[in-house]
């Protein structure tokens, strides 16, 4: 069974076209060069120099990430105990712990070592059947080692067959030498971070952690300003912690996305109506978190396209499983599977405007899919959510071991 073709020139799915999945069975696919020459059924198929049997097996496009925080140093379990203990996760921020104590770590941990742990969390998303990634920056908080998380970003793209984007997140939390001097701290972000990062070409997109807490509207207008100055596009991350106002300024940039929106009401829904913004959620931090899980159903509900993420990071979601955000998708937010499946495929690839390229069985896209055991329905996939029932992963074209 073939899962997921889209026609060409299809960039999202929105509203009710999210519940339509298109499948085939019987069905045979033409690689070519690493990308999807042609599908069809029946017997009759073109010749190929190479022939996989993949009878009775399902084959579904690469999950596509759109945002991860997957180059740390180290590990945050203390925290988790903290947590267990009674600590919510803005008081472990506001001691000092949380994201600075993983840019403490990053600071002291060499770019060679950090490229070889991010790779094991690359390897390892991999093999759970993702097939493009976006990375973020944000535990460097010092242009230096902004600079060096993001040389490890480009290692990864040059040296792993997975599509990558690169984001630049500086706005993650202000570092420890400027505490208490936040409105500093933006102006090195916009006047020193983000002209070096864009000489460099290092990222395709600038994100903000636009929350209580963190950074206000005001200040993340002026960094998406500068971010757009030097050519990158916003990605947002907004309303997790509260009602930010984040959503509003993130589609007034025309950001690609808004993240997280565990907290949102209709004035952000009605926002997003219309817009080029792609609301995702990330059903992974929730969990983790015990937050709030975002309300895609409604989003699809009034129309609007959602995409669902992983957030692969060390403090609010240590898990880049792709299958299990499908199915968290699908058991907490009520998402049908076609609409998880298109959450974490085609429209995960819009999220971070790889969706020309990634996200669906389309002829002239990147040969990135995965196969399955003989599935009795899609449904099965998100609802046997613990059973290993993917069997290879191929990344263009080729199969991955
Ligand atoms: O997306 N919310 C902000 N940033 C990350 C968490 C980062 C961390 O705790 O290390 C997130 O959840
Ligand atoms: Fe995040």
């Amino acid at each position: 069974m073939l899962v997921g073709l889209v026609p060409a020139g299809v960039l999202r799915k929105e509203g009710r076209a999210m519940n339509d999945l298109e499948m085939l069975e019987g069905a045979w696919l033409l690689v070519e060069d690493g990308r999807f020459a042609a599908y069809g059924q029946g017997e009759e198929r073109p010749a190929a120099d190479r022939v996989v049997d993949a009878a009775g097996r399902w084959l579904f496009p690469s999950f596509c990430d759109a945002h991860t925080h997957l180059v740390y140093a180290g590990s945050r379990e203390q925290e988790f105990l903290d947590k267990i203990n009674g600590l919510s996760y803005e008081e472990i921020a506001k001691r000092g712990g949380g994201i600075l104590n993983s840019a403490d770590r990053l600071h002291e941990t060499s770019e060679e070592e950090l490229y070889r742990q991010a790779m094991e969390r690359v390897n390892e998303i991999i093999r759970m059947g993702t097939g493009c990634v976006e990375i973020k920056s944000g535990y460097g908080l010092t242009v230096e080692d902004e600079l060096k998380m993001l040389r490890v970003i480009r290692r990864i793209k040059e040296s792993s067959p997975i599509g990558v984007k690169a984001t630049f997140l500086g706005a993650h939390a202000v570092g420890r030498a400027y505490r208490g001097r936040q409105a500093e701290y933006v102006d090195l972000v916009c006047r020193e971070m983000i002209p070096a990062v864009a000489k460099e070409g290092l990222a395709e997109f600038v994100d903000v952690f636009c929350d209580e807490g963190f950074f206000t509207v005001e200040e993340t207008a002026k960094i998406l300003k500068a971010g757009q100055e030097h050519g990158l596009k916003p990605k947002i991350h907004a309303n997790e912690l509260a009602v930010s106002g984040g959503v509003q300024v993130g589609v007034e940039f025309e950001a690609q996305s808004v993240d997280h929106l565990e907290r949102t009401t209709e004035v952000e829904i009605e926002c997003l109506k219309g817009s080029k913004t792609m609301p995702t959620g990330l059903p992974g931090a929730s969990l983790f978190l015990g937050m709030p899980y975002t309300e895609c159903r409604k989003m699809i509900d009034a129309g609007l396209g959602v995409a669902l993420a992983s957030d692969y990071n060390p403090g609010s979601s240590p898990s880049g499983n792709m299958r299990m955000v499908m199915a968290l998708g699908s058991i907490r937010m009520k998402l049908t599977p076609a609409e998880s499946l298109n959450a974490t495929t085609l429209n995960g690839a819009y999220a971070m405007g790889a969706s020309a390229e990634y996200g669906s069985i389309t002829e002239g896209k990147v040969a990135n899919f995965f196969l399955t055991k003989p599935l009795p329905s899609l449904a099965f996939f998100p609802y046997a959510y613990q059973t290993p029932l993917i069997e290879e992963v191929w990344l263009r074209g080729e199969k991955f071991n």
